[in-house]
């Protein structure tokens, strides 16, 4: 009912997910009306412009309506979280939220009679890599047997790449000097181990080589890249992370197409001249949320009893 991440998912139901996306961006009109007269509420505690953009959007061209909810201007900053969610979920038929905290976003989906999309917390980001797994689909025609390299810190959105990518058969290598602990899910880390698809290496160059896919993200998550208080952790971090940058040397020996969710932060991660190479699919990606949005939506069992290949 609830897409927290993809640990409640099959590999049917997600590759589903991700086939239907495909052909919704191809055959927008079949499903014009779908959720007619529902409504989303999107509610944000932390910054968002594709995510944000990409959910009202769907739901829009899917006859619904949503509501963009600033955290701070609602009575969810006073009060309980289980409360409010009670009385928001008997007025809306679906919830996206971006949380700070993954355990907020669980007593959320735990309150809610209708399903809870996670729209990005510490752990987890499975719309946006729903969208990397349908961006890379498109690219390949295939998911299983592709490479994907991700080169930056262990975050929410490493982590939402290896599941999709291990429960899609992409082989997944993360290159990931550091790890954001607050994103750490040892289960996750283990069901991946168990596929054998997932490996780490701390040779970017070696593990580039033979990749289809290479995958950065910010060094330093987005609610504290320009706070003064983590000046001192940033710097540490960009020093460390400065020979694992996406740029033109390290793509020397790599044909591979070059991917980013986005914000980017130019110089750091990711070089100027890379993100607009002949090889970068990131704003083929990043268009590619409005796809993810609208088959998540759709997929979600409760919100509409609709059928896409029918
Ligand atoms: N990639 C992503 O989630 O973008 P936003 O933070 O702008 O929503």
């Amino acid at each position: 009912m609830h897409l927290i991440n993809f640990k409640e998912l099959s590999s049917q139901q997600l590759i589903k997910i991700i086939d239907d996306g495909i052909e919704i961006k191809h055959n927008p009109e079949k499903c014009r009306t779908a959720l007619d007269g529902k409504s989303l509420a999107m509610i944000f505690q932390k910054t968002s412009t594709r995510t944000r953009v990409s959910f009202e959007v769907a739901m829009t061209q899917l006859g619904g309506h949503a509501l963009y909810i600033d955290w701070r201007t609602t009575n969810f900053a006073l009060a309980d979280i289980y409360d409010e969610t009670q009385y928001l979920s008997r007025n809306v038929d679906c919830i996206m939220a971006r949380l700070l905290k993954n355990a907020d976003l669980q007593t959320m989906a735990k309150a809610s009679l209708v399903p809870v999309i996670n729209g990005c917390d510490e752990k987890y980001h499975p719309s946006q890599a729903t969208a990397d797994l349908i961006t890379m689909k498109e690219k390949k025609g295939t998911l299983k047997g592709i490479k994907l390299v991700y080169v930056g810190t262990h975050n929410n959105v490493c982590n939402s790449l290896i599941e999709g990518c291990t429960k899609t058969g992409v082989k997944i290598t993360t290159v990931t000097p550091v790890f954001n602990e607050p994103s750490r899910d040892e289960e996750l880390l283990e069901n991946a181990r168990k596929t054998g698809l997932h490996e780490t290496t701390l040779d970017v160059k070696e593990a580039v080589k033979d990749a289809d896919f290479i995958y950065t993200d910010t060094w330093i998550d987005m609610e504290f890249f320009q706070d003064p208080k983590y000046a001192e952790e940033k710097e540490k971090r960009v020093k460390l992370m400065m020979p694992y940058q996406i740029n033109k040397e390290l793509m020397k020996k790599s044909n591979a197409y070059i991917m980013h969710d986005m914000p980017i932060h130019r110089g750091y991660e990711i070089s100027s001249d890379i993100i607009e190479s002949s090889k970068s699919v990131i704003y083929e990606q990043s268009e590619n949320r409005l796809y993810s949005a609208k088959a998540i939506l759709l997929n979600l069992g409760k919100i509409v009893s609709h059928n896409f290949s029918n």
